[in-house]
């Protein structure tokens, strides 16, 4: 059933295919309301760090595990060892979780186009409008709505198998996107009062240095840059033998931090200009609380409003399609499936945690599980739990199973010079798995209450 593997024609295909899965929600919608959350400069500094050594040593190995053995994430690693299935297993059950619950925020994106679109930018930002939409619980279909049309676009995109279009309009519109976010930026700097707020984005406090904070930085670069779930392994088998792995690498980990930094400059100083500090601990409705506020104040607000919702919007789309095909592709592989079973039931995974995670900021609001809401705990069962594990057993696979040297000659077969191999054996062998496992240990017990730092 297997079809022949295509490749990129280009390495900048390559890149621009990776950067499209890669920017997404994640760089817009989850990594300000994470800096907000622990602490501003302090977790820009640790992310900063983090993607120069876990985010790029990860991605050498994804990449090269991928092209290496021609492979999707569970194959590749029977193929290279057959004791050790379990880890592509690991790897897969991660988009599982994400791609639901991320379609939901992806119907809050489309809401709010809409809203743009028919409603003036006052109005909304006098409404209140996210409260009233995704926190309401007397109305919880609306939510429904947006969520089930942003899967089926997803599902229409994948079935009708148009994601080569998709990305190559996506070509055009990410650098209008990126246009977009240093305007509303440098728009949010120049407020008055929003230098508390650049201060507090850029200045690290010592105080913030808990393990927590690391540990949100090293998910948040996980799913960033669309690591850890077996997406890199599926990108690199149709990479072309000739292309660099590791500038590739460096392009797509240096394009999707400058996006999330970008955004984060968009939103917090805001929130110290027109919101008040106590904002910065609203989690996941930051931006949706936030950017009303200010296209509300911005001389053509509305009109770039809906521009920043469209950019947004295809941002997403682009990564949800890399995310649902995924899940239908483990799918194919573990159960033998056909495309469209597997395409189906993949729906229906999607629907049962998609409804929950919307549900749960509605009427099932007091049913909580370890005291999240429904959405946060996938998200956190997805990040901060399957993610470290996966990203722990893919340095050992990597580290000590196959070995760095297995990796490294993937990257140097197209005769060129890997640069960093240095900083990507200590990191793969040594610094990630020790660093994993200490993070993870530290944050449980601290989410247990046994452990207070
Ligand atoms: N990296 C994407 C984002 O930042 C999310 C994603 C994760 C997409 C994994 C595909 C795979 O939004």
């Amino acid at each position: 059933m297997e079809k022949a593997r295509s490749s990129f024609s280009s390495r900048l295909g390559f890149v621009l295919a990776a950067a499209g899965s890669a920017v997404g929600l994640g760089n817009i919608w989850r990594f300000p309301y994470l800096v907000a959350k622990y602490g501003g400069g302090m977790f820009i500094l640790i992310y900063i760090i983090v993607v120069l050594t876990f985010g790029f040593s990860l991605m050498i190995a994804e990449i090269g595990l991928g092209r290496k053995t021609g492979q999707s994430a569970i194959k590749a690693y029977t193929k290279l060892d057959k004791k050790c299935s379990a880890f592509g297993v690991i790897n897969a059950i991660v988009p599982i979780i994400i791609t639901p619950y991320y379609c939901v925020i992806g119907g809050w994106v489309l809401k709010f186009l809409w809203a743009y679109i028919t409603t003036p930018a006052k109005v909304i930002a006098d409404t209140g409008l996210f409260a009233s939409f995704a926190f309401n619980a007397a109305e919880p279909v609306e939510p429904i709505l947006w969520f089930l049309l942003f899967l089926g676009i997803t599902v229409v995109i994948v079935c009708i198998g148009v994601e080569k279009g998709i990305e190559n309009v996506s070509k055009f519109l990410m650098p209008l996107l990126v246009v977009l976010v240093v305007g509303v930026a440098i728009y949010c700097c120049t407020l008055p009062g929003a230098n508390e707020g650049i201060k507090y984005y850029l200045k690290p406090n010592m105080n913030d240095l808990k393990p927590i904070t690391v540990l949100a930085a090293m998910t948040q670069a996980f799913f960033s840059l669309s690591l850890a779930m077996g997406i890199m392994i599926t990108y690199g088998s149709y990479m072309k033998k000739d292309n660099s792995i590791e500038k590739s690498t460096w392009q797509i980990c240096a394009f999707d931090t400058g996006i999330a930094l970008l955004a984060g400059l968009a939103i917090i100083p805001a929130v110290f200009a027109l919101g008040s500090p106590e904002t910065l601990k609203s989690g996941p409705s930051l931006m949706f609380i936030i950017l009303p506020q200010v296209f509300a104040n911005m001389a053509m607000g509305r009109f770039i409003a809906i521009l920043f919702f469209i950019l947004v919007f295809f941002a997403a789309v682009t990564s949800s399609i890399s995310l649902f095909e995924t899940v239908v592709s483990i799918i194919i592989d573990q159960l033998k499936a056909k495309r469209q079973n597997s395409i189906i039931i993949t729906i229906l995974i999607c629907l049962i945690i998609g409804l929950l995670s919307s549900l749960g900021y509605g009427p099932l609001e007091n049913m909580t599980v370890i005291g999240m809401q429904f959405l946060d705990f996938f998200d956190f069962i997805s990040n901060s739990v399957l993610m470290p594990i996966a990203a722990f057993l893919t340095c050992v696979f990597v580290g000590w199973i196959i070995g760095p040297k297995a990796i490294i000659s993937e990257v140097e077969s197209n005769k060129e010079k890997f640069s960093w191999k240095k900083l990507f054996v200590i990191v793969i062998k040594y610094v990630g798995p020790i660093v994993i496992v200490l993070i993870l240990v530290a944050s449980i017990l601290q989410a247990m209450g046994k452990l207070s730092i």
